[in-house]
């Protein structure tokens, strides 16, 4: 595949954390222009109380006003099921279009049935703008971007490289924290370190950017690292650990993980791009909990 992109173009990346779930939200600024795209937003929600807010997103959104930037892209590197999207939110303040990988198709179609959706729930990805496939690319003002298909932890998962910098979703986490669960339906630990090697593939130089941080062992929450650290020094994956390791060490820890405290909220919300479920005629909206379901 001939590679557009061009690691001498270097973006100004804002990383903001939401504390609530660990999870990084990005700013990415064309240097030659005030394009950006917005990677990974989060959207609020208190599951207990069933209540939506945007305080995450009105930050980033405050950010581009202050900034003049223009949002070409809300990027989403995968239907996430520890948070909720806010791309439809800042897509109706800042505009943008919508992006995510072509097997968003799969996601809606497992989770579609998991939730008992009714047909009026399209699962042919018609909530986004754009479905990347392996290899897209696509213009953050005068940046090419490029899409990189990274299936393991779910089957939509893409890695988006911009410039010098590369949003790796949950494909990896920091070198000291290794990679996420691939036990979600569709996922897979042996697609996981493939992917992984598709990433470290990548010039050694390249900043990677994690959508999560848990801080492990007590240090500070970090999200920028390098292939060349990860290839080092990745606890999962680093040093030159083969498929077979990882397999093994994947497949064991992934059993005896709970399920993410959002995981029915953000699924419900993210299969449709982040969208809430439609309103009943009375216009009240409503999520749902399938029993023994997941
Ligand atoms: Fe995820």
């Amino acid at each position: 595949m001939k590679d557009m992109t061009d690691a001498t173009v270097r973006p100004e990346v804002t990383g903001f954390f939401d504390p609530a779930t660990n999870t990084i939200s990005y700013v990415v600024k064309d240097p030659g222009s005030s394009a950006c795209a917005i990677v990974d937003s989060v959207m609020d929600i208190d599951y207990a109380a069933g209540r939506i807010t945007y305080d995450h997103a009105d930050e980033i959104i405050a950010f581009v006003r202050e900034h003049g930037l223009n949002v070409e892209w809300l990027i989403e590197t995968h239907v996430h099921a520890d948070h909720l999207s806010a791309a439809p939110y800042i897509q109706g303040k800042l505009g943008g279009k919508l992006g995510i990988g072509r097997n968003i198709t799969v996601v809606q179609d497992t989770f579609g049935k998991v939730f008992n959706e009714g047909t009026e729930f399209q699962r042919d990805g018609s909530q986004f703008d754009r479905l990347f496939d392996d290899g897209d690319t696509y213009q953050v003002g005068g940046m090419t971007c490029r899409a990189i298909h990274t299936p393991g932890h779910t089957p939509a998962c893409m890695t988006h490289v911009m410039g010098d910098a590369a949003f790796v979703g949950d494909t990896l986490f920091m070198p000291d924290g290794g990679s996420a669960r691939a036990d979600f339906p569709g996922g897979d630990a042996g697609e996981l370190y493939d992917s992984i090697q598709k990433v470290l593939a990548l010039p050694d130089e390249t900043r990677l950017f994690m959508c999560h941080d848990y801080g492990p062992n007590g240090r500070d929450i970090r999200w920028e690292t390098t292939v060349a650290e990860e290839k080092a020094h990745n606890i999962h994956v680093g040093g030159g650990k083969t498929r077979e390791e990882f397999v093994r060490f994947r497949t064991e820890r992934d059993a005896q993980l709970a399920m993410p405290r959002l995981i029915i909220p953000s699924l419900q919300v993210n299969m449709r791009g982040g969208a809430l479920p439609p309103a009943d005629e009375s216009g009240r909206r409503f999520l749902k909990v399938p029993l023994n379901g997941l």
